[in-house]
């Protein structure tokens, strides 16, 4: 039997850190230390209210059944409420919201009922790499990478984008606060999109599951709050430390969610639904547009963690500037090296790992990605050792 892949399935290039993870493995038998700050998942615990909640949802009969692929009643009824009390946004969880197994499912599965062979899907680059190749290419549609630059304060330069592409476009795949640089967005910013979609008729998706992950006085806005026609992607991943759970929404435009809710339900069958009373339980502790102590407690950590890696980067002499959110510190390789990959090989031959810029596209090229996900300690070790090969 000869197994034939599909192109689509060859439109997928292959993984590029599998050199890393086997430069990783190989440091690791040798014995030596690996500081991981490559990989964005949060180090810190999930509030126990969270646990605890799920512990007693998970004894209950009914909640071990399958679940609604769409989210629960209940669960629709809480992601409402969180976008009127966050955001000031009034929704229809009826017909307005949809739970997700993931964001990053939600990305993926968007695409799925909106782009025909050929539609164009503009696509941030550097970004997540999954609007680029699960979303647009597992659903025979072109990307169209808009480089997202630090001359541009990491946003789209919309005057750069042909009229022709525009025309052709289905949607644009936009993610502030932004992994991996880290970059943020204002209203006006927003605006100036909103009506870019407007004049071209295609959609915005607002992937936006950094919107808590914001430091000093900057509060993250919702393509929502400009316009309803739009929809935000949203997932506890980030908000509650709660990666491992899969539980994620999406909300706006009501035939936008129609068209994700009928593709999910031929897929999956729904997050869990003892996980979904768990979110609920995280999300009620919103009482006001301020983020809640069980989310600021992380976020105050992270913040610290971020100062403590800047001013360390800053006294070896690699100067990179504070990001006013997310996990994520984006910092161009210092001017000796030649390029993003062979930099990160240098740096785990000292035990520090980061991710390569091209891991993220090839506007990322030239730079490379710290996740902040180790304690104060292990950062400034970590800054110690590549003070000794940069
Ligand atoms: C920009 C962006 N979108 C989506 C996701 C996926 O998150 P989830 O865990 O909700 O699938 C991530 C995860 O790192 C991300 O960085």
């Amino acid at each position: 039997m000869k197994i034939e892949y599909s192109k689509r399935f060859h439109s997928i290039p292959p993984y590029i850190f599998a050199e890393i993870e086997q430069l990783k493995s190989k440091k690791r038998k040798e014995g030596v230390d690996l500081i991981p700050l490559g990989i964005g998942d949060p180090d810190l615990k999930t509030p126990r209210l969270i646990i605890d909640e799920l512990i007693k949802q998970v004894q209950v009969s009914d909640n071990q059944n399958y679940p609604s692929s769409m989210g629960e009643e209940d669960f629709r009824l809480a992601i409402q409420r969180w976008y009127k009390i966050r955001f000031g946004v009034e929704l229809d969880a009826e017909e307005e919201v949809s739970g997700l197994i993931g964001g990053k499912e939600g990305v993926a599965n968007l695409t799925r009922a909106f782009v025909n062979p050929g539609d164009i899907v503009l696509c941030p680059n550097p970004g997540y790499p999954v609007y680029e190749n699960g979303a647009t290419k597992l659903s025979d549609g072109i990307p169209y990478l808009m480089p997202i630059l630090e001359e541009n304060n990491f946003l789209p330069d919309l005057e750069a984008i042909p009229t022709e592409i525009l025309k052709k476009a289905k949607l644009m795949f936009i993610n502030y606060p932004n992994n991996p640089t880290g970059a943020i967005i204002n209203t006006d910013f927003l605006k100036a999109l909103n009506d870019l979609s407007e004049d071209y008729n295609f959609f915005i998706a607002h992937d936006n599951p950094y919107s808590e992950f914001t430091f000093d006085d900057y509060i993250a806005p919702s393509i929502l709050q400009l316009s309803k026609n739009q929809v935000e992607i949203n997932s506890a991943s980030k908000i509650f430390c709660m990666t491992g759970f899969r539980c994620a929404w999406i909300a706006g435009n009501k035939e936008i969610i129609y068209g994700i809710r009928k593709i999910k339900s031929q897929i999956d069958s729904g997050c869990p639904i003892f996980i979904q009373k768990a979110v609920i339980r995280g999300l009620n502790e919103y009482r006001s547009s301020q983020r809640p102590e069980i989310v600021l407690e992380n976020i105050k950590i992270y913040e610290k963690r971020r100062d403590v890696l800047i001013n360390g980067l800053n006294e070896i002499g690699w100067k990179v500037n504070k990001p006013k959110a997310t996990f994520y510190v984006w910092a161009a390789i210092p001017e000796n090296d030649p390029n993003s990959m062979d930099f990160v090989k240098k740096l785990i031959n000292v035990g520090v790992i980061l991710t390569p810029g091209i891991g993220f596209g090839q506007y990322g090229e030239g730079y490379v990605r710290f996740a902040l996900t180790q304690p104060s300690e292990r950062i400034r070790e970590a800054i110690d050792r590549m003070k000794k090969v940069i």
